[in-house]
């Protein structure tokens, strides 16, 4: 038996153990299918089996996020240990042999993407398909997918109750989406609980709380605090969430409504960086544009300031440039009213006393709905 005093406490790395780990020079030397490589210490297997070319499946991990392990899809096996190793958390070690598809692998990722593909819709996560195919997962040998609970009873759900399955379906959790404001959606079905959004609007990012895991078991769920409407909770619109979740479940409302009327098209859409205007940071905005109309703003995850977030402005306070009035001369490019005076003294008279206004009433514009 374990002896109290031998526990370790798990702690999230720190800034400083993680600038440590990441300015290390000390090297250790492992194999990885039959392949010795030579790497910096403190290196996860992910990253370096993605260094010298293995593919291995993620779905909870991101580079920006600390790991939380909570998807097991990219587990590997690692000489001599008793279990499966998430290899996007696990460290290299001096010696270690790991093993990236063994049959105990391959069988373990198949598990997990049956119960997940059984249980979850998901029709928007990428790479998805080709998982299957390639791991030869059944998802349907569960049954056929049980139907949407009510609205609001996944959240009404009491830890340690839980329902006698049912035989004739494969359990889901599939409910209504969750259609509370302008800005975006939360399609809970589609959730497979990775926490990001939960990293991303708490102590990795935003630090603002406004989401946790709820419930228990196959109860969990992802709430605002007491399942208020997003209007009533903390969240402060910054959408980071949104460009972390994996699956499509937190989506920006215009791309929602685009690919429930049918006319998202992935493959027409390009990117524009920019620069965020509306205050002196600069958040490196990234534009989706699909013929002139901008659908959707991210930011890259690789820019070192927003590491891939933004503000509510950023994120959604580009909305404006779509909503202009075809008086404005945007339509066809040639803003007649521009020989007269400024466009916002045109259609807003009152805006003409000073510029000071006109900037406030922009800025309140994109504000907090
Ligand atoms: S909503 Fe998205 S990011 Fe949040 S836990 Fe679910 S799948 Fe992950
Ligand atoms: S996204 Fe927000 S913080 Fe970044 S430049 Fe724009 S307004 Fe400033
Ligand atoms: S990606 Fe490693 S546990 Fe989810």
């Amino acid at each position: 038996m374990t002896a109290v005093g031998q526990l370790v406490q798990l702690q999230r790395p720190t800034i400083a153990t993680d600038q440590a780990r990441r300015n290390s020079t000390r090297k250790v030397t492992l194999t990885i299918d039959g392949q010795q490589v030579t790497v910096r210490e403190g290196m996860t297997i992910l990253a370096v089996c993605r260094e010298i070319g293995i593919d291995i499946p993620t779905l909870c991990f991101l580079e920006t996020l600390h790991p939380v392990n909570a998807c097991r899809v990219c587990v590997v096996e690692v000489e001599g240990a008793r279990v499966l190793a998430p290899s996007c958390s696990r460290a290299v070690e001096e010696g270690m042999v790991v093993k990236t598809s063994s049959e105990r692998v391959k069988h373990s990722r198949k598990l997990v993407l049956e119960l997940l593909a059984s249980s979850v819709d998901l029709s928007t996560t990428p790479n998805i398909p080709e998982w299957i195919a390639e791991y030869e997962a059944r998802p349907e040998r569960f049954g056929p997918p049980a139907p949407p609970a009510p609205p609001g009873t996944r959240d009404a759900s009491v830890p340690g109750h839980h329902e006698p399955p049912n035989p004739d379906y494969a359990a889901t959790v599939a409910e209504p989406t969750k259609i509370d404001n302008d800005l975006y959606v939360r399609d809970y079905a589609k959730c497979i609980l990775c926490y990001k959004c939960v990293e991303a609007c708490g102590p990795d990012h935003q630090n603002t709380f406004a989401i946790a895991v709820a419930g228990r078991g196959f109860d969990a769920h992802i709430s605002t605090e007491f399942a208020v409407p997003l209007p009533e909770s903390a969240c402060v619109y910054c959408g980071n969430c949104i460009a972390v979740c994996p699956t499509g479940a937190l989506m920006a409302k215009t791309e929602f409504d685009k690919r429930a009327e049918g006319t998202w098209n992935e493959d027409r859409i390009t990117t524009t960086d920019t620069i965020c205007p509306y205050c002196g940071v600069g958040c490196t905005l990234r534009l989706h544009v699909d013929e002139g109309e901008i659908l959707k703003a991210t930011s890259p995850l690789e820019n070192s300031i927003t590491q891939g977030n933004l503000c509510i402005k950023g994120r959604f306070g580009w909305r404006f440039v779509g909503n202009r009035a075809p008086e404005d001369g945007v339509i066809d490019g040639s803003h007649p009213e521009r020989s007269e005076g400024s466009r916002s003294e045109h259609r807003h008279p009152e805006r003409s006393e000073g510029s000071l206004s006109s900037r406030e009433n922009g800025n309140r514009g994109n504000g907090r709905h």
